[in-house]
């Protein structure tokens, strides 16, 4: 029944986006054709085009590149047609040499004022409790919004989860981080143990997140498991450090 219901919704994603950029969609074929790309789901993409058009980040940050960076350029140059003052830029971070220079290759010309692909051979991220990975060479951009593919999370010690929206809030000017997670269940089970379920969610049949998150410092010093863990009733701990942030910008 899941997947059922994820066909579904891809179909009816993959026409929401072909109605708005048909070219994006045409785009997205060659490239996949061209490079042999695993791809982004069409969900993942139509939640990235909605957040993008609402939000208008300056700097949009995807981690993974490949077919979704068509479908972000494309929204950002449709943004940047009807909104003459708006400038938007994407930095498309990707961990693996031979899956960098398919891209640089075959990211079409018309987007070379738009995206610059980043090579970031994936680096372990320690973070509080968690681990993970993040790209190395993130250019530090003011990024507002991430959309989260990428690097591997798999290591010898088991499975750790995609940890560049973390390294981001460590320069990022944005008060606030928009976003969208394709797969990824343990980023998103970090982000539920930091931020409470209410900040983002993870639907079986969706198999993707979308959040908007306070920018904070998950490595303070000052953390501590008296204060800043809550037992609750039925005996279960939370982390509720960062609980109660609110978003209050951008
Ligand atoms: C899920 S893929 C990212 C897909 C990308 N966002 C897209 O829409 O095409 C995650 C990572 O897997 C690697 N990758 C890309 N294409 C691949 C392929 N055909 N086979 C194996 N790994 C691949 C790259 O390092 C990529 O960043």
């Amino acid at each position: 029944m899941r997947k059922v219901i994820q066909k579904v919704l891809n179909i009816l994603a993959k026409k929401s986006i072909e109605k708005e950029f048909p070219e994006a969609v045409q785009d997205v074929r060659d490239y996949a054709k061209k490079s042999g790309t695993t791809g982004t789901q069409w969900i993942t993409l139509w939640m990235s085009v909605r957040k993008i058009k609402k939000y208008k980040p300056a700097w949009i940050l995807e981690s993974g590149t490949g077919s979704s960076t068509l479908v972000l350029a494309a929204t950002v140059a449709h943004l940047r047609k009807i909104h003459p003052n708006y400038d938007g830029k994407i930095i498309s971070m990707e961990s693996m040499e031979e899956w960098y220079e398919s891209a640089i290759k075959n990211l079409p010309e018309k987007y070379n004022d738009i995206v610059e692909i980043v090579y970031g051979p994936r680096e372990k991220y320690e973070m509080s409790m968690f681990r993970g990975y993040i790209h190395s060479n993130i250019p530090q951009k003011d990024y507002s919004f991430i959309l989260i593919d990428g690097p591997a999370f798999q290591d010898e010690q088991g499975i750790s989860f995609c940890a560049d929206l973390f390294k981001i809030m460590e320069f990022t000017k944005s008060n606030v981080i928009h976003g969208v997670s394709d797969g990824r269940a343990s980023s998103v089970w970090v982000i539920q143990q930091i931020y409470g379920k209410k900040f983002v969610r993870y639907w079986h049949s969706v198999f993707a997140a979308s959040f908007s998150l306070p920018k904070i410092n998950a490595m303070e010093a000052t953390l501590n498991t008296p204060k800043h863990f809550q037992t609750m009733p039925n005996g279960s701990l939370e982390f509720i450090k960062f609980r109660k942030n609110k978003i209050s910008d951008n």
